[in-house]
């Protein structure tokens, strides 16, 4: 299901002679044939944190590759642990600062070759579309088991996400190779 909307949506772009598509665990996933750009944007806790799916996706990686890796970083550090949590985030300590961010690739021996910083904007096309996604969904589906929770959370989105993730919480893609 999940493969033939993205096979679709490759038709519509034009490039389906070009990509393929695998739908699994990417946890420990490592590419039978080594590749030029190996990517995880936004969900690096596919190999347990940056590090560790850095360390993941270089295995699939020829020498000289680029690493892309999409991760949030603190664009203010969050007064108290409730306002990190109002961000969905698990604690203060699970995201940097952008500039701990760029120098955390730098100790693990990766250079920093490009970069793609969300800004309010974009955040805001990314999380309202989910409030329309939810509020079709009710709609059509008013008696499915998951109605009353998807209520709920299309209830309260809007609001927690002004006050804490669209201040708190930026988001970008880092192109990094190895030195
Ligand atoms: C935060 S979203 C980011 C998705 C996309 N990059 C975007 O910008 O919309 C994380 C995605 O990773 C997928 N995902 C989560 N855990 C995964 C896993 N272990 N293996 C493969 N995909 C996973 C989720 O289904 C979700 O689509």
């Amino acid at each position: 299901m999940v493969t033939e909307q993205a096979k679709l949506r490759a038709e519509e772009l034009g490039v389906a002679d070009r990509v393929g598509f695998i739908h699994g665990d990417a946890a420990g996933y490592v590419a039978d044939e080594k590749v030029g750009v190996a990517a995880c944007l936004g969900a690096t806790w596919i190999g347990g944190g940056v590090v560790g799916t850095i360390e993941l996706l270089a295995q699939s990686l020829n020498t000289g590759g680029i690493i892309l890796i999409g991760e949030p970083y603190w664009l203010k550090l969050p007064p108290t642990e409730d306002v990190a949590k109002g961000c969905l985030a698990g604690s203060i300590s699970d995201f940097l600062m952008l500039p701990w961010l760029l120098a955390s690739f730098g100790k693990l021996d990766y250079d920093v070759v490009e970069m793609v910083l969300a800004d309010q904007d974009g955040w805001d096309r990314y999380e309202a579309a989910k409030w329309l996604t939810m509020r079709r969904w009710l709609d059509a589906n008013p008696d499915d088991d998951f109605a009353k929770d998807v209520r709920a959370q299309l209830t309260s989105e809007p609001e927690r996400y002004a006050t804490y993730t669209r201040e708190y919480l930026g988001w970008g893609v880092f192109a990094l190779m190895a030195r």
